[in-house]
Protein backbone atom coordinates (compact mmCIF):
# COMPACT_ATOMS: atom_id res chain seq x y z
CA UNK A 1 0.00 0.00 0.00
CA UNK A 2 1.44 3.34 -0.90
CA UNK A 3 2.24 5.87 2.11
CA UNK A 4 -1.11 8.12 1.18
CA UNK A 5 -3.00 5.27 1.38
CA UNK A 6 -1.85 4.32 4.55
CA UNK A 7 -2.23 7.44 6.14
CA UNK A 8 -5.79 7.98 4.85
CA UNK A 9 -6.70 4.89 6.09
CA UNK A 10 -5.29 5.47 9.83
CA UNK A 11 -7.21 8.84 9.66
CA UNK A 12 -10.64 7.00 8.66
CA UNK A 13 -9.75 4.68 11.97
CA UNK A 14 -8.90 7.22 14.44
CA UNK A 15 -9.55 10.33 12.75
CA UNK A 16 -8.47 12.95 15.84
CA UNK A 17 -6.04 11.19 16.86
CA UNK A 18 -4.24 11.22 13.13
CA UNK A 19 -5.77 15.13 12.62
CA UNK A 20 -4.97 15.05 8.50
CA UNK A 21 -6.29 13.35 5.43
CA UNK A 22 -2.48 13.23 3.80
CA UNK A 23 0.88 13.30 5.14
CA UNK A 24 2.91 16.69 4.67
CA UNK A 25 4.71 17.52 1.69
CA UNK A 26 8.02 17.90 1.42
CA UNK A 27 8.16 21.93 1.28
CA UNK A 28 7.02 21.31 4.74
CA UNK A 29 8.98 19.29 5.84
CA UNK A 30 12.10 21.73 4.74
CA UNK A 31 10.38 24.77 6.48
CA UNK A 32 10.02 23.05 9.28
CA UNK A 33 13.27 21.51 9.94
CA UNK A 34 14.74 24.76 8.84
CA UNK A 35 12.89 26.94 11.18
CA UNK A 36 13.84 24.32 14.10
CA UNK A 37 17.29 25.06 13.57
CA UNK A 38 18.18 21.17 13.29
CA UNK A 39 21.48 21.35 11.44
CA UNK A 40 22.86 23.36 14.70
CA UNK A 41 20.97 20.99 17.03
CA UNK A 42 22.67 18.88 19.55
CA UNK A 43 19.27 16.89 21.09
CA UNK A 44 16.38 16.19 18.30
CA UNK A 45 13.06 15.16 19.02
CA UNK A 46 9.85 14.81 16.87
CA UNK A 47 6.41 14.03 17.71
CA UNK A 48 4.29 12.57 15.53
CA UNK A 49 5.93 10.72 13.09
CA UNK A 50 3.49 9.79 10.87
CA UNK A 51 4.53 8.11 7.51
CA UNK A 52 7.94 9.93 7.99
CA UNK A 53 8.29 12.70 6.01
CA UNK A 54 9.94 15.17 8.74
CA UNK A 55 11.38 11.89 10.01
CA UNK A 56 13.62 11.67 6.76
CA UNK A 57 14.01 15.55 6.59
CA UNK A 58 15.17 15.68 10.23
CA UNK A 59 17.69 12.57 9.17
CA UNK A 60 19.34 14.36 6.36
CA UNK A 61 19.74 17.54 8.03
CA UNK A 62 20.90 16.64 11.07
CA UNK A 63 24.83 16.52 12.31
CA UNK A 64 26.04 13.48 12.61
CA UNK A 65 26.96 13.61 16.71
CA UNK A 66 23.64 15.01 17.31
CA UNK A 67 20.75 12.50 18.74
CA UNK A 68 17.71 12.15 17.68
CA UNK A 69 14.80 10.27 18.53
CA UNK A 70 10.82 10.14 17.25
CA UNK A 71 7.46 9.54 18.88
CA UNK A 72 4.79 7.96 16.85
CA UNK A 73 2.16 6.38 19.01
CA UNK A 74 0.36 4.66 16.05
CA UNK A 75 1.27 1.24 15.93
CA UNK A 76 0.56 0.51 12.97
CA UNK A 77 2.54 3.97 11.52
CA UNK A 78 5.53 2.56 13.70
CA UNK A 79 5.88 -0.60 11.90
CA UNK A 80 5.92 0.65 8.44
CA UNK A 81 8.75 3.03 9.72
CA UNK A 82 10.50 0.62 11.62
CA UNK A 83 11.06 -1.21 8.21
CA UNK A 84 11.86 1.57 6.05
CA UNK A 85 14.17 3.70 8.59
CA UNK A 86 15.48 0.74 10.85
CA UNK A 87 19.01 3.29 11.57
CA UNK A 88 16.00 6.47 13.27
CA UNK A 89 14.80 5.74 17.23
CA UNK A 90 11.46 5.13 16.74
CA UNK A 91 9.48 5.01 19.77
CA UNK A 92 5.94 3.63 19.74
CA UNK A 93 4.60 5.87 22.93
CA UNK A 94 2.84 9.40 23.22
CA UNK A 95 4.68 12.79 23.22
CA UNK A 96 3.65 13.37 27.08
CA UNK A 97 6.12 10.51 27.30
CA UNK A 98 9.18 12.84 26.75
CA UNK A 99 10.85 13.46 30.22
CA UNK A 100 10.71 9.29 30.19
CA UNK A 101 12.22 8.50 27.10
CA UNK A 102 15.04 11.38 27.73
CA UNK A 103 15.83 9.74 31.03
CA UNK A 104 16.11 6.22 29.41
CA UNK A 105 18.93 7.70 26.82
CA UNK A 106 20.77 9.26 29.43
CA UNK A 107 20.26 12.69 27.73
CA UNK A 108 18.43 15.93 30.00
CA UNK A 109 17.65 18.74 27.57
CA UNK A 110 16.63 19.03 24.18
CA UNK A 111 17.64 21.96 21.52
CA UNK A 112 14.83 21.25 18.71
CA UNK A 113 11.54 19.88 18.98
CA UNK A 114 9.73 18.96 15.58
CA UNK A 115 6.12 18.42 15.89
CA UNK A 116 3.34 16.93 13.39
CA UNK A 117 0.59 16.28 16.28
CA UNK A 118 -2.92 17.89 15.51
CA UNK A 119 -3.35 20.35 17.89
CA UNK A 120 -6.09 21.78 16.80
CA UNK A 121 -8.00 18.80 16.66
CA UNK A 122 -7.16 17.73 20.40
CA UNK A 123 -8.96 18.79 23.80
CA UNK A 124 -7.45 21.35 25.91
CA UNK A 125 -6.36 19.14 28.36
CA UNK A 126 -4.64 16.47 26.39
CA UNK A 127 -3.07 20.03 24.77
CA UNK A 128 -1.41 20.57 28.30
CA UNK A 129 -0.64 17.00 28.78
CA UNK A 130 1.54 17.19 25.96
CA UNK A 131 2.71 20.79 25.24
CA UNK A 132 4.00 20.99 29.08
CA UNK A 133 6.43 18.31 29.11
CA UNK A 134 7.78 19.84 25.97
CA UNK A 135 8.17 23.10 27.27
CA UNK A 136 9.76 21.71 30.56
CA UNK A 137 12.13 19.61 28.27
CA UNK A 138 13.40 22.45 25.97
CA UNK A 139 16.61 24.30 27.08
CA UNK A 140 16.47 27.67 27.19
CA UNK A 141 16.56 29.39 23.64
CA UNK A 142 15.25 26.19 22.06
CA UNK A 143 13.11 25.93 19.58
CA UNK A 144 9.85 23.82 19.31
CA UNK A 145 8.01 23.90 15.84
CA UNK A 146 4.90 22.88 14.82
CA UNK A 147 2.69 23.22 11.60
CA UNK A 148 -0.71 24.44 11.39
CA UNK A 149 -3.43 24.85 8.55
CA UNK A 150 -4.58 27.63 7.27
CA UNK A 151 -8.27 26.91 7.84
CA UNK A 152 -7.38 26.16 11.57
CA UNK A 153 -7.25 29.57 12.26
CA UNK A 154 -10.57 30.09 11.75
CA UNK A 155 -11.37 27.08 14.48
CA UNK A 156 -11.48 28.25 18.09
CA UNK A 157 -9.90 25.15 19.07
CA UNK A 158 -6.73 26.27 16.57
CA UNK A 159 -7.35 29.65 18.00
CA UNK A 160 -6.86 28.33 21.20
CA UNK A 161 -3.51 26.71 20.59
CA UNK A 162 -2.65 29.71 19.12
CA UNK A 163 -3.00 31.56 22.00
CA UNK A 164 -1.85 28.91 24.64
CA UNK A 165 2.19 28.47 23.09
CA UNK A 166 2.15 32.61 23.18
CA UNK A 167 1.16 32.07 26.68
CA UNK A 168 4.08 29.63 26.97
CA UNK A 169 6.89 30.21 25.18
CA UNK A 170 9.13 33.53 25.21
CA UNK A 171 8.32 34.29 21.33
CA UNK A 172 6.39 32.95 18.83
CA UNK A 173 6.17 33.76 15.01
CA UNK A 174 4.36 32.64 12.05
CA UNK A 175 6.18 31.10 9.14
CA UNK A 176 5.12 32.27 5.64
CA UNK A 177 2.68 29.99 3.95
CA UNK A 178 3.14 26.59 2.11
CA UNK A 179 1.06 26.43 -0.60
CA UNK A 180 2.65 23.67 -2.20
CA UNK A 181 0.96 21.26 0.80
CA UNK A 182 -2.65 19.54 1.25
CA UNK A 183 -3.82 21.99 2.65
CA UNK A 184 -1.88 25.08 2.67
CA UNK A 185 -0.19 25.31 6.05
CA UNK A 186 2.14 27.19 8.06
CA UNK A 187 4.69 26.63 11.16
CA UNK A 188 4.28 28.36 14.74
CA UNK A 189 8.10 28.65 15.34
CA UNK A 190 8.07 29.14 19.56
CA UNK A 191 11.47 30.18 21.07
CA UNK A 192 11.56 29.19 24.98
C1 LIG B 1 -1.08 15.15 11.24
S1 LIG B 1 -0.21 13.60 11.43
C2 LIG B 1 1.41 14.20 10.96
C3 LIG B 1 2.32 13.12 10.45
C4 LIG B 1 3.64 13.62 9.85
N1 LIG B 1 4.47 14.30 10.82
C5 LIG B 1 3.37 14.53 8.66
O1 LIG B 1 3.57 15.75 8.82
O2 LIG B 1 2.99 14.03 7.60
C6 LIG B 1 -0.13 13.45 13.21
C7 LIG B 1 0.60 12.22 13.75
O3 LIG B 1 0.69 12.36 15.18
C8 LIG B 1 0.48 11.08 15.78
N2 LIG B 1 0.05 11.30 17.17
C9 LIG B 1 -1.16 11.73 17.62
N3 LIG B 1 -1.15 11.85 18.95
C10 LIG B 1 0.11 11.51 19.37
C11 LIG B 1 0.75 11.46 20.65
N4 LIG B 1 0.09 11.78 21.77
N5 LIG B 1 2.04 11.09 20.71
C12 LIG B 1 2.72 10.76 19.57
N6 LIG B 1 2.17 10.77 18.34
C13 LIG B 1 0.88 11.14 18.23
C14 LIG B 1 -0.57 10.44 14.89
O4 LIG B 1 -0.62 9.05 15.05
C15 LIG B 1 -0.12 10.89 13.50
O5 LIG B 1 0.78 9.98 12.92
Amino acid sequence: MSRALTFLCEFLRRPTQIGAVAPSSQALAREMVEQAKVREAEVIVEFGAGTGVMTKEIERCRSANSHFFSIEQNPTLVEILRQELPQVDLCCQSAADLPQLLRERQLTKVQAIVSGLPWAAFPDKLQDELLQPAVDSLVTGGRFVTFAYLQGLLLPSGRHFAHKIGRVFKEVRKSRIIWNNLPPAFVYVCTK
